[in-house]
């Protein structure tokens, strides 16, 4: 299966993909970790995303679509993938449809999760990250079991520097102008679905399951 997740910051699109991961058995492609992955081994593409990445601007197309297209060379892909947080402007779909065809593959379904602003500042600002495996917790809706600790590895957690107030204002203010339109984009292809993000993150998982059954994306035993 080979999907694209959409929606604005804090829409649960990680969380989602990272629940999806067990059930499907492919990999999960967030240009978002990829990209704080090379700023924290400061390597030459990580120090020119990093203050993109803190203000909550979009690291430039070039840097994103290279990355990507890197990405969608490796074997575990061949069973498909979940494209998180990619791609974010017309340009990067183009280059996306273009490298697909390439391959000889297409998507099989854009789920977007549309979601209230307001959603996602009080889910941005309750987020905690693991700082060794990247679990992903909430202060008030997914809380570890002891604060700060991660339950998974016993990591400590963290605050994404991008999750405060103001940058998330400004991430929904660049989503809306270079992302927003993708959803029609995706819509004039016939590949769009679209959920409520503001569900609890496991109705919105049941509802993503109930969806790929009925799309034929998956035996209906499953
Ligand atoms: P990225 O990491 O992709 O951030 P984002 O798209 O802004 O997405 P988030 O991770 O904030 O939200 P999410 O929808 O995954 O929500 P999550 O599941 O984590 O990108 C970061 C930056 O990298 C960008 O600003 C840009 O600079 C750069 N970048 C990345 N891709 C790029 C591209 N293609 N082009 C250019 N630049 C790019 O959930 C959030 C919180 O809510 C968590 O605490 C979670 O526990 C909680 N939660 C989730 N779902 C629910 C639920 N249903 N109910 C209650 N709580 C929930």
């Amino acid at each position: 299966m080979r999907l694209v997740l959409l929606g604005p910051p804090g829409a649960g699109k990680g969380t989602q993909a990272n629940m999806l991961k067990e059930s499907l058995s492919i990999p999960h492609i967030s240009t978002g970790d990829i990209l704080r992955e090379r700023v924290k081994d400061n390597s030459p593409i990580g120090r020119k995303a990093r203050q993109f990445i803190s203000q909550g601007e979009l690291v430039p197309d070039d840097i994103v679509i290279e990355i990507v297209m890197d990405r969608l060379k490796a074997a575990d892909v061949k069973s498909g993938f979940m494209l998180d947080g990619f791609p974010r402007t017309r340009l990067q779909a183009e280059a996306l449809s273009r490298a697909l065809k390439k391959l000889n593959i297409s998507i099989d379904l854009v789920v977007y999760f549309k979601t209230q602003p307001e959603t996602s500042i009080r889910r941005l600002g309750g987020r905690r990250i693991c700082s060794q495996c990247q679990a992903n917790y909430h202060v008030q809706n997914m809380p570890p079991q002891k604060q700060g600790i991660c339950d998974q590895c016993g990591g400590a957690l963290y605050e994404r520097e991008d999750d405060k107030e103001e940058t998330v204002r400004n991430r929904l203010d660049v989503y809306f102008r270079e992302t927003a339109e993708l959803i029609d984009y995706y819509r004039e292809k016939g590949l769009l679905r679209t959920l409520s993000g503001d569900k609890e993150a496991k109705e919105v998982f049941a509802i993503l399951m109930a969806l790929f059954k009925q799309e034929g994306l998956m035996p209906s035993c499953q």
